[in-house]
């Protein structure tokens, strides 16, 4: 049986659900004779020591100690400043690197990378999971095949139950770059179109501590395509009747919505309608569970060469150059162009 060794940086809110993930990958992947190992590390050692044990992974003192360690690859899942050093170093050890999204906090500390990677031939996957969800690889799918004919809007939400510490909220770059980002990134993969132009307007209607803290909790951009059409992207920190991911595409022949099922995180005001009647999703852990779990699979099936990089760095800043313009919108107050450089 061939061992992969993986290395995991980051065991906060989204790393341990990796860790999860990775330790719970033998059962898929044991069938192609593959068995998946755990290393990890975090600065709150005592923390990721406890992790390692709950999860027979092993718990190494340092990123340098894991690198060193000699890993099939890397998977980064600490917080978003961190990522370019991060990434440059997995990618100087010559293991691919899967990273968290997104690339860096801003276009301009994400492009100095891009080039890093390239000329060193690095394989960076980021983690945009929703390319993995089944509504939105069927939405893509139903577009791609005709069965909506042409798009005419888009309306995409993404709602969280309550905000992060507001610790994480001031070095996320903004609800745009750290939330809607998702949204940016699965529009540009779904329709195949760019984003060229954002007016985006926010709220702070919650915890004084995030507008404090610089950011909005809640926040809508009207996006405008290459092509013309419009879309709308929406998120809020406080979406009390649970975590709210939706995509509407309304199409000339067709529409199509991701997310509507009978865990959806609304209630119909029509008389005798009682779908959706399940519990709603309450975290992105929740909603995405499957979708995370296809994710790592598919970085391991890149470490084997066994498939193409389901999401590049190149990708992933295209996305953000959206976030970006949405943020400079919205402390602007005016409608920004999005300078789209990079081709896919
Ligand atoms: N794809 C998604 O749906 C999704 C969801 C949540 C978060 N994220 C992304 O994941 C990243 C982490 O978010 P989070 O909410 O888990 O953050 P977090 O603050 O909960 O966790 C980060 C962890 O990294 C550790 N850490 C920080 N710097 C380190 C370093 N240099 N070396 C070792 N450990 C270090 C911290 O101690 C902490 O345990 C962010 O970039 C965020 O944008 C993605």
């Amino acid at each position: 049986m061939k061992d992969v060794v993986l290395g995991l940086v980051g065991v906060g809110r989204i790393g341990v659900m990796h860790a999860k993930n990775i330790a719970a990958l033998n059962g898929t992947l044991n069938p192609q004779g593959i068995n998946v190992r755990l290393r990890l590390t975090d600065v709150a050692a005592d923390h990721a020591r406890a992790v390692a044990a709950g999860l027979g992974a092993e718990f190494l003192p340092s990123v340098e100690a894991l690198l060193a360690s000699g890993l099939d690859g890397l998977v980064i899942a600490t917080g978003t400043g961190t990522h370019p050093d991060l990434i440059k170093a997995g990618v100087d050890s010559g293991v691919p690197v899967f990273c968290e999204k997104p690339v860096a906090l801003n276009v301009a500390d994400a492009l100095p990378l891009l080039g890093y990677i390239r000329e060193r031939n690095g394989v960076v996957q980021i983690g945009h999971q929703r390319r993995f969800d089944a509504g939105y690889l069927e939405a893509r799918r139903a577009y791609q095949a005709g069965e909506l004919g042409w798009i005419h809007s888009l309306r995409a939400v993404t709602c969280d139950m309550a905000p992060p510490p507001v610790e994480f909220l001031a070095s996320s770059g903004g609800l745009f770059r750290d939330c809607s980002v998702h949204d940016f990134d699965i529009l540009r993969w779904l329709t195949g179109r760019e984003i060229v132009e954002v007016y985006a307007k926010g709220s702070n209607n919650g915890d004084p501590a995030i507008g404090a803290a610089g950011d909005v909790d809640t926040a809508l951009a009207l996006v405008t395509f290459d092509d013309g059409t419009v879309g709308t992207v929406s998120a809020t920190r406080y979406n009390g009747a649970g975590h709210d991911v939706r995509l509407e595409i309304q199409g000339s022949r067709s529409s199509i919505m991701v997310g509507l099922d009978d865990q959806a995180a609304l209630a119909s005001a029509e008389p005798g309608v009682t779908f959706p009647s399940g519990d709603p999703h309450r975290t992105f852990a929740e909603r995405f569970e499957a979708a995370y779990r296809s994710e790592m699979a598919a970085f391991v099936e890149l470490i084997l060469g066994r498939r193409e990089n389901p999401c590049t760095p190149d990708d992933a800043v295209a996305a953000s150059r959206v976030a970006d313009a949405a943020q400079e919108s919205l402390a602007a107050g005016v409608p920004v162009r999005v300078v789209q450089a990079v081709s896919r």
